[in-house]
């Protein structure tokens, strides 16, 4: 558990940090109030993990009944107080914290799951259980409650995967139909249920008819799916567009689960602005590379690496999510902002605990999204761990090199930017600053 790079120790030591100042508490060592499944630890489950914890979701077990739970008490502590369920992993007390679909617990509660397994994990008083909730169907597209049902669904061509064996590539190219340009307002991706585990992930970009030449070329990326991630939501003043007459290039990446999948189809659904919908201004979801210092990403067998980035906008931009990107051997990846003219480096978002196994779009909040003055540059940093230090290590002896096998690594993240104006940023940055005199105000 103890890895080597100082980020990691330092949000973990952090956790615990709030874990122990809780228990240390006059109140709580006075007195401490026992904790119990029916009253305090039943409402935490049912708001954060039975989602994908319920007979038929992704998650491996059923987190429903005390009876359910009690045999895994010891490995949820061990996951919650990690920072690694629910799956959301991004570090606290550093950088942006106000995130959409953030499915992090609070330290409290994260607390009060511990505490309850050090007291024992007891019951206590059945007549204090919430109700049971219900839950939309795990085959529902995301976005569903809020947007309806998609507006466009481009689903790939069937594809037999074998019980056994590599990483497979699942390319088709198939028509969106669309006949005018559109405004995305949001878009998904939503794999078959019994597909889901193999589905490693499954990009998809757009192809268009270039009218000047006749030749299809490459677009621009539409999505990036990848467990656990959920769509997403195009802001209201940003149009990303979905051009007529364009084909998706799907890229699929399925890894064999032992069981034979059978004609499995991944649906890619988009939501759509009316027609004639116009916005100030773009917004499109791009692929930023990092590099090794004098070369490509290597990495030696019991060895580290780190890779970085740059990237610099002529106009001034806002970011709008960002998504690392990369396999076993990535531990860490950061995104920071240097402004030239002060000399200062702002951290934005750090993920210190990175697993394979999640693919996380973190979005910022609206007033939470950083404004990037024009000059500024984005500095991204990846951290490599190959020794066998690192957990999810398959394998230390190995070299491990740049590729798209799960085994190879990959250094980049995924960044949604809006391309602002100088009136458009001014008026942002302006709009933030009274919204948070307001707060002051209101707070005095
Ligand atoms: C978005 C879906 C999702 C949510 C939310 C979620 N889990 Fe999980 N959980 C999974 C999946 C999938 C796995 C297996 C893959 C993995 O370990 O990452 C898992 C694995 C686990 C494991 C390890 C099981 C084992 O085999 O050792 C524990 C313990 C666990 N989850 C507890 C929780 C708890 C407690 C919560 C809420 C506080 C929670 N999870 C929230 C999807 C989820």
């Amino acid at each position: 558990m103890v890895r080597k790079f100082v980020v990691p120790a330092l949000v973990l030591s952090v956790l615990f940090a709030g874990v122990l100042v809780q228990a240390q508490q006059p109140g709580h060592n006075a007195a401490p109030a026992p904790v119990t499944f029916a009253k305090d630890v039943a409402p935490i489950l049912q708001k954060t993990c039975q989602q994908c914890h319920q007979p038929g979701a992704i998650g491996p077990m059923s987190l429903v009944t005390y009876e359910q739970v009690r045999p895994w008490a010891r490995a949820i502590r061990a996951r919650v107080v990690a920072g690694e369920m629910p799956p959301y992993r991004y570090d606290r007390n550093v950088g942006i914290q106000n995130l959409k679909y953030d499915l992090r617990l609070s330290i409290d509660q994260i607390d009060t799951i511990a505490r309850w397994v050090d007291a024992g994990a007891p019951l206590g008083n059945p007549a204090d259980m919430p109700p049971p909730v219900s839950f939309p169907d795990p085959a529902k597209w995301e976005f569903a409650d809020q947007f309806g049902p998609p507006d466009l669904v481009v689903k790939t061509k069937p594809f037999t995967l074998p019980a056994q064996g590599q990483d497979v590539w699942w390319r088709p190219l198939v028509p969106t139909g669309l006949t005018t340009d559109r405004c995305i307002k949001a878009v998904a991706v939503k794999p078959s249920l019994k597909g889901r585990a193999a589905a490693h992930h499954a990009n998809s970009e757009l192809v268009v008819l270039d009218q000047k030449t006749g030749q299809w070329v490459d677009g621009e990326r539409v999505t990036e799916y990848a467990l656990g991630k959920v769509g997403e939501i195009v802001p209201g003043d940003g149009c990303r567009t979905l051009p007529a007459n364009s084909m998706v290039r799907w890229d699929v990446h399925y890894y064999p689960t032992g069981q034979e999948l059978k004609d499995d189809v991944i649906e890619l659904g988009f939501w759509l602005y009316p027609e004639g919908h116009t916005a100030k201004y773009k917004q499109d979801l791009k692929l930023y590379s990092l590099r090794m210092k004098g070369g490509d990403l290597e990495i030696p067998p019991h060895g580290t690496a780190m890779t970085q980035g740059f990237h610099t906008f002529k106009t001034p931009v806002r970011l709008d999510s960002f998504q690392p990107h990369g396999h076993f051997r990535l531990v860490a990846k950061t995104l920071e902002i240097f402004y030239p003219d002060t000399g200062r480096l702002e951290m934005i978002s750090s993920i210190s605990n990175w697993t394979n196994n999640w693919h996380t779009s973190h979005i910022y909040e609206e007033d939470s999204s950083p404004l990037v003055p024009a000059g500024a540059t984005l500095v991204i940093t990846g951290y490599y761990d190959n020794t066998r230090a690192n957990r999810y290590n398959p394998d230390p002896d190995q070299w491990v090199g740049p590729g798209s096998r799960t085994a190879d690594e990959m250094s980049h993240a995924w960044i949604a930017v809006t391309h602002l104006d100088d009136e458009g940023y001014k008026r942002l940055a302006a709009e933030r600053e009274a919204k948070k005199k307001a707060r002051t105000n209101t707070t005095q």
